[in-house]
């Protein structure tokens, strides 16, 4: 085990205006920015969280065998690390894309069942080639060719003739119900766009999709040509990467659905697995308080995984203004309390703008005590602490949000719930306990 700093380090968290005290060590700023298991860099997604936060909670606020559940998990991360470190880790979310990455991380194929399955597409695409490629090349040159596939004109100009052939065949081959096509889909959604030779696109970022407009004129302007990328080579060199750690054994349920009844859904999945119903660790960051649009920043990946990119932002809850916003939290806290264990700890990592533009921000700033106030005292909630951590910020926001970075700072909050004084005095004694950050576990090790 790695000793922590001393109690006091400068590093320690600053404690949230007028909230308990809580000194949180944040070592996870500490660790290289890619620690962690193999599967957690599966695909992008925007403001998740790092492994190394999520490992610190878990290794401080759980014990192996505990219930972690994060109600809106987002690429996985919180019960990803929660199953690595031997616990049960539930992860739920409205959106299918996230629920998709969740999915795949918890109940991952074996390193064999993906190759042999990789290796199956590939000689299946192979013997119908050319017809694929013919496909291909007719909806390039129109995108409404096609009675059968109808595909955006800024999806079609995006890849290599041959890629796209491929990732047509890919798309009406997989089947997301299995697990191993689902871990496949998931890996190709990772690798579908960047800059460099990994990706099956350089048209854009690996981040998030730009504006279809901006692409298509980018596109014209530059007499844009994608590289030609083999789909399945880089598909296997991607597996070869996720697989780099071996996949945790220990059991992960991914939900698909709203947080307001999350705590009810995982009870109720636990319970049917006969595995214990409450939660030990709820960790989770719950939307921003601004216009993040997961489809529509995420519309190449959506259209390849078959999801609505429309749909997937009329359902989601991550353009709220302040008081529905309060509101929406409220009862998602409403249902995880009887999700919790009697000294169950509920961490909230709440995005707050702290100035936009120089000025503290009206709606965003000091969220995290309005979240205290308006959403979980009012249900009976204990408040530990509230810490900021303004290092790890999500960078990936600051960048989509472009002209504005710079202006607007990010901070996130920590709001530490319980629902007992037991679960208070634990939440604020094992704060800084110092965590193992060994890499790999002696857990993984040992398979
Ligand atoms: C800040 S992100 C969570 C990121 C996550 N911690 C990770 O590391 O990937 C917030 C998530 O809330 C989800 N979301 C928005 N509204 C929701 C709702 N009503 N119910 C469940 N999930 C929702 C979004 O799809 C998004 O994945």
């Amino acid at each position: 085990m790695t000793a922590g700093p001393e109690p006091g380090h400068a590093n320690q968290l600053e404690l949230g205006l007028g909230a308990p005290r809580l000194a949180i060590e944040p070592e996870w700023k500490d660790q290289p920015r890619l620690w962690g298991h193999s599967m957690h860099p599966m695909c992008s997604y925007l403001a998740s969280f790092p492994a190394a936060l999520a490992h610190a909670f878990v290794e401080r606020y759980s014990r192996p065998g505990d219930v972690v559940l994060d109600p809106f998990s987002g690429r996985g991360t919180a019960p990803l690390e929660a199953v690595v470190s031997g616990r049960i880790g539930v992860g739920n979310d409205l959106n299918p894309f996230a629920h998709l990455l969740t999915a795949a991380k918890l109940d991952p194929p074996t390193q064999a069942e993906a190759r042999t399955r990789a290796t199956a597409l590939r000689l299946a695409f192979a013997a119908g080639a050319p017809g694929w490629l013919d496909r291909a090349r007719a909806l390039q040159q129109d995108p409404l060719a096609s009675a059968e596939v109808r595909v955006p004109a800024e999806v079609a100009l995006a890849f290599h003739e041959r890629t796209f052939a491929q990732l047509l065949f890919l798309q009406a081959s997989l089947d997301l119900a299995t697990p191993v096509d689902r871990f496949i889909a998931a890996a190709i959604a990772g690798i579908l766009h960047g800059k460099t030779p990994s990706y099956l696109s350089t048209l854009m970022p690996n981040t998030f999709s730009m504006a279809p407009r901006y692409v298509r004129d980018f596109a014209q302007r530059t007499a844009f040509q994608s590289p030609d990328r083999d789909a399945f080579d880089r598909l296997e060199a991607k597996l070869t990467r996720l697989f780099r750690d071996p996949p945790p054994r220990t059991t992960g349920i991914a939900l698909l659905g709203d947080a307001r009844d999350a705590g009810a859904r995982a009870s109720l999945a636990l319970r049917t697995r006969r595995l214990p119903e409450r939660a030990r660790l709820v960790l989770t960051s719950p939307p921003y308080l601004r216009v993040l649009k997961y489809g529509y920043y995420n519309w190449l990946r959506a259209w390849f995984l078959g999801f609505d990119s429309k749909a997937i932002d009329a359902s989601l809850d991550d353009a709220h203004r302040r008081a529905p916003y309060l509101d929406f939290l409220r009862e998602v806290l409403r249902d995880l309390r009887p999700a919790l264990t009697e000294d169950g700890i509920a961490v909230l990592v709440i995005g707050d703008v702290a100035t936009d533009r120089g000025r503290p921000a009206a709606d965003g700033h000091g969220l995290a005590e309005q979240v205290w106030e308006a959403a979980a005292q009012p249900e009976g909630y204990r408040l530990a602490g509230i810490a900021d951590d303004d290092v790890h910020a999500h960078r990936k926001v600051t960048k989509l949000w472009g002209r504005e970075a710079g202006r607007a700072t990010q901070v996130d909050r920590m709001l530490v719930l319980t629902t007992s004084e037991a679960g208070r005095r634990r939440a604020v004694s094992a704060a800084s306990l110092p965590v193992d950050w060994t890499w790999p576990p002696r857990r993984l090790r040992s398979i």
